[in-house]
């Protein structure tokens, strides 16, 4: 089979890889880069599980080739922050119990930091159409939107 070299930034370190033309960026986060943070839920662009930030936009990565990130920087929730210095969202997320199986939630807050770059005061509203792709089945979702809301004001586009 053909393999294409792939170089991008994962989570501010450069890292190159060798992939098919038709592998998506999520089989080659997880099962070549190690990256199982990001979780394979419904494989077709209906979960939101795998969110990543490209370039700084989220995007279910199981609808998206390997080879469109050549070049780009790529941003898991382990990019955001970590037990020892986490993101405002993270932290909102385990304060206010908005995870409990925890499978819905590196997506979420994919998702949540995206909203934030774009709209960093969102309404209730603005935050549900925001996550409206990423399904969660345990926890309602009141209490991811409101971790959501009241991360909002600590969080800048740097976080
Ligand atoms: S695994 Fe990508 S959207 Fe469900
Ligand atoms: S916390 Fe279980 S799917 Fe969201």
């Amino acid at each position: 089979m053909t393999t294409y070299p792939v170089r991008f930034l994962l989570n501010g370190t450069p890292v190159e890889v060798d992939v098919a033309a038709q592998d998506t960026l999520l089989e080659t986060l997880r099962n070549k880069l190690w990256a199982t943070e990001v979780k394979n839920g419904c494989g077709k662009g209906d979960c939101g599980c795998c969110a990543v930030l490209l370039d700084g936009r989220a995007v279910n990565s199981c609808l998206t080739l390997a080879v469109q990130a050549n070049g780009k920087e790529v941003v898991t929730v382990k990019g955001l922050g970590n037990e020892d210095d986490p993101h405002p969202l993270q932290e909102s997320f385990i304060r206010k119990g908005a995870i409990q199986c925890g499978f819905c939630t590196a997506g979420m807050i994919v998702s949540a930091k995206s909203l934030l770059d774009e709209n960093p005061r969102p309404s209730p509203d603005e935050i549900r159409e925001a996550v409206s792709g990423n399904l969660c089945r345990c926890t309602g979702y009141k209490k991811i939107i409101e971790a959501i809301s009241d991360a909002a004001p600590k969080c800048s586009p740097s976080d």
